[in-house]
C-alpha cells in the first residue's frame, strides 16, 4: 500500500503564533479548559519569543509569541493576525520521513535535526505547506520531557478544568480558487494520504456563495485534513473572507472530539463560548431526516448542536465563532457515532448562518 512510505501515529501539536501568548494561554487555560504543561522564554534562557504548552485528552496546543519587533514571528502576526503555524504530526522515523518527502517533492524549511536535553532526544523535521502553514515532523519516541528539549514543566494555577476535549479530529485549510487540486496532489505524493470524500458547490451552496472540499486521510484515518477552495458566487464566500483576513492560504478550524458533546458545549456556553447560531427552522424536521440519536432533541436544539447522519452511523458537531477580532480560525467540537463524514447534511444551514453573520461585518 502507497501510505507505507510515510507512516504516521497522529497528530503530535499544534503550534499557534499569536500577538500575546501569554493572554492566549490563559484564554484556553480558563475557557476551552486546557491544562499548561511547559513553558520557554526568558526565565528558561530563550531571549527572543516564549511558547507556552497547554493539554487536554489527546490534544496539545503551543502558544508563541516573539519579544523583539524584527522576528519571524511578529511579522507572522503583523501579516495573518493570531493562526495556526505549525501542524505537528506524530512519526517512527523523522530522518526517513523528510528523506521521503524530500524526494517526493516536498520543500524542507528544516531538514531532519535533533535536539537534546535531560530529557533525552525529540528528533523533528519541517515541510512547507499551504501559505505560511508548515508540517512538523515530530519523532518523541527517544524524548520523556513535558515537551520539547528548551521547555520547562509549569504548575497549573488552580485546579484545571477540562470540558471533555479528547482528541483532535480533523483540521481544515483554505486555499485560494484553483490550489485545491495542487495540495490534494501534495498530501498524496509527499505525504502518502487518500481522498476521502469529494463535496463540489452543489451540495454546499447557498444563494451568495459555496465552496469545494476534498478531504485527504491518511492510511490508518487518523489524520483527516479537509482543504477548502472557494467557488464562485453571486457575492463573497466566507473562504474568501477568511482569504482575505488571513492575507493568504491557512487553517480555517480545528476539530476537536468529545465523548459527551452536550456537556462539553454546556459548560463552554458557561465559559463565555460564542458558538455559531443556525436557523431555529433547522430544528423542524431533523427528527425525520436524522431518526433514532441516542442523543435529546431538545437539548441538542438548546445548545446549538447539529446532527447529521451517513450510512455509517451519525455525528454531532457545532462550531465556535472565530477565536480573534479578524474573520479566520474558530474551533469545531464533534461527537461520532459511527459516521466517517464531516457534516455535509448541515453546510447549507450552516452556511446560512455563517453568512448572516458575514452581512453583520459588511464583508457579504
Ligand atoms: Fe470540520
Amino acid at each position: 500500500m502507497s501510505a507505507d512510505f510515510m507512516p504516521i501515529r497522529g497528530y503530535d501539536h499544534v503550534e499557534f503564533y499569536v500577538g500575546n501568548a501569554k493572554q492566549a494561554a490563559h484564554f484556553y487555560d480558563k475557557t476551552f479548559g486546557f491544562r499548561p504543561v511547559a513553558k520557554l522564554g526568558l526565565e528558561t534562557g530563550v531571549r527572543d519569543r516564549a511558547s507556552y504548552v497547554m493539554q487536554q485528552g489527546a490534544i496539545r496546543f503551543v502558544f508563541t509569541s516573539a519579544l523583539t519587533p524584527d522576528h519571524e514571528i511578529t511579522r507572522h502576526c503583523a501579516l495573518h493576525g493570531d493562526g495556526v503555524k505549525v501542524i505537528g504530526i506524530d512519526v517512527p522515523d523523522v530522518a526517513q520521513g523528510m528523506r521521503e518527502a524530500k524526494a517526493r517533492g516536498a520543500t524542507v524549511i528544516q531538514p531532519a535535526s535533533a535536539f537534546e536535553d535531560e530529557h533525552g532526544v525529540l528528533k523533528t523535521g519541517i515541510l512547507r505547506y499551504a501559505g505560511d502553514t508548515v508540517f512538523k515532523l515530530v519523532e518523541r519516541s527517544g524524548y520523556r520531557g513535558p515537551f520539547a528539549p528548551g521547555y520547562r514543566a509549569i504548575q497549573p494555577v488552580g485546579q484545571p478544568r477540562p470540558v471533555g476535549l479528547a482528541a483532535i479530529d480533523h483540521m481544515v485549510t483554505n486555499v485560494y480558487l484553483g490550489e485545491m487540486n495542487y495540495w490534494v496532489r501534495w498530501f498524496e505524493q509527499v505525504l502518502g494520504f487518500s481522498q476521502l470524500t469529494h463535496f463540489t458547490d452543489k451540495d454546499i451552496s447557498t444563494e451568495y456563495s459555496a465552496l469545494m472540499s476534498k478531504v485527504m486521510e491518511n492510511g490508518t484515518g487518523k489524520c483527516k485534513f479537509p482543504i477548502n477552495e472557494p467557488a464562485e458566487g453571486k457575492k463573497k464566500s466566507q473562504i474568501d473572507e477568511y482569504l482575505d483576513y488571513y492575507w493568504g492560504p491557512g487553517v480555517q478550524h480545528v476539530a476537536m472530539n468529545s465523548a459527551d458533546i452536550c456537556k462539553t458545549v454546556r459548560e463552554l456556553r458557561q465559559r463565555d463560548i460564542d458558538f455559531l447560531r443556525v436557523p431555529d427552522t433547522y430544528y423542524e424536521d431533523l427528527k425525520q431526516r436524522v431518526g433514532k440519536i441516542d442523543e435529546d432533541y431538545d437539548e441538542l436544539r438548546e445548545l446549538g448542536i447539529l446532527v447529521d447522519r451517513d450510512e455509517d452511523g451519525y455525528l454531532l458537531q457545532i462550531f465556535t465563532a472565530p477565536v480573534q477580532d479578524r474573520p479566520t480560525l474558530f474551533f469545531e467540537v464533534i461527537e461520532r457515532h459511527g459516521c466517517r463524514g464531516f457534516g455535509q447534511g448541515n453546510f447549507k444551514a450552516l452556511f446560512v448562518s455563517l453568512e448572516r453573520e458575514q452581512a453583520r461585518r459588511g464583508n457579504l
